[in-house]
């Protein structure tokens, strides 16, 4: 039997890139498997988080979640923190993953910068937190964007570790569901760098509580180039702005990139961009409006995260069970 297991962190605002890469590629498989999704808020605190925004971020990504489609009777949505067992494997995987292993982990690398020594430990292990929340529940398939592509290799490396050493094959092998288009969505400034919720400047990202002035304002002064849109795929060699803008469209109206390409080939980026701003709006203006309604009722949002945590817990009770019976844990 499929599960699936994924994670997004409360850290500042749902973007684009989270719904187009990750949320809607949910929301699709919600009615063919078994499905928990978690908001991770032990791993957004590898980084300093302020208490009270922390707190807000969880709740806004939950109406986030809803709003785009999730619907947490049919699957398990909780906030990772409220189910102890999470912190509890991420200590055991603390034990069996290498550090050579995590060494290696780029996205560390991209966040501790210059100032490594000064990072904190927490963000050197949250990939073990990571495959923790995933183990936790046996979960076989993992929806995410690209950039995740790697913690989810040292998960697998971790669960064939822990097997081996215990001479059993308690864990499954976990596989990434990384969907083609949108994978990957770019900064609006710069076609090299990730859409993503810590970019200092609210210009690069389309954030899911923008409103439609906000949208076309981004749109309008995202970076492109003078040449005009490119009319077929071998035409987006050095357009990295193009090529995303043009990705983003795809995404948001389901058709393919060379689809996009037939249609806007040759044309102006400016009457593009308008239109891609009508599309952005058309596509998360429904969603907007039902996650402020959810937003003014904290206690049904609350009312969730508790019922899925309940769920969550009841769900990997056995599994840690049998993980202290297997490392001789003693629990009389
Ligand atoms: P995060 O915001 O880092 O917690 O990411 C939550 C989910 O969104 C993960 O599955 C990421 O892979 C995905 N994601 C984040 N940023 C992007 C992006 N720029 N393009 C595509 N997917 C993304
Ligand atoms: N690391 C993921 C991100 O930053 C979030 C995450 C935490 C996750 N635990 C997970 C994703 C488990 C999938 C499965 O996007």
């Amino acid at each position: 039997m499929n599960r699936i297991f994924s994670g997004v962190q409360p850290t500042g605002n749902l973007h684009l890139g989270n719904y187009l890469g990750a949320i809607r590629n949910w929301v699709r498989l919600q009615n063919d498997f078994e499905c928990l999704f978690c908001v991770v808020d032990m791993h957004a605190i590898t980084i300093w988080q302020n208490p009270k925004e922390l707190s807000a971020s969880i709740r806004e990504v939950t109406a986030g979640l809803i709003a785009a489609g999730l619907d947490p009777e049919k699957n398990i949505m909780f906030n990772q923190s409220q189910v102890s067992g999470h912190a509890e494997l991420a200590w055991i995987f603390n034990c069996v993953a290498r550090l050579g292993w995590l060494n290696r982990m780029t996205q560390f690398k991209e966040k501790a910068g210059k100032h490594r020594e000064n990072a904190s430990v927490g963000l050197y292990a949250y990939p073990n937190l990571m495959a923790a929340d995933i183990l936790l529940y046996k979960a076989t398939h993992v929806p995410v964007g690209e950039d995740q592509k790697q913690h989810l290799e040292l998960t697998r490396d971790i669960a064939q570790k822990f097997n081996h050493d215990t001479g059993t094959s308690f864990f499954p092998d976990v596989e990434p569901l990384i969907f083609d288009t949108a994978a990957r969505i770019m900064s609006l400034r710069d076609g090299n760098n990730k859409m993503s919720k810590s970019d200092t400047s609210d210009m690069t990202r389309i954030n899911m509580t923008d409103d439609a002035d906000m949208i076309a304002k981004k749109i309008r002064k995202a970076r492109t180039d003078p040449e005009p849109l490119p009319a077929t795929l071998k035409e987006f060699e050095g357009r990295a702005e193009a090529e995303n803008l043009m990705g983003i469209y795809a995404a948001l109206s389901d058709m393919t990139l060379d689809e996009v390409c037939a249609k806007f080939g040759g044309g102006q980026f400016s009457t593009f961009k308008k239109d891609l701003a009508d599309l952005a709006v058309n596509v998360l203006d429904p969603i907007q409006t039902r996650m402020r309604e959810l937003m003014d009722d904290q206690a049904s949002i609350d009312a969730v995260l508790r019922d899925g945590a309940e769920r969550a817990r009841a769900m990997s009770a056995p599994i840690l069970k049998e993980i202290h019976e297997i490392l001789g844990f003693v629990r009389p």
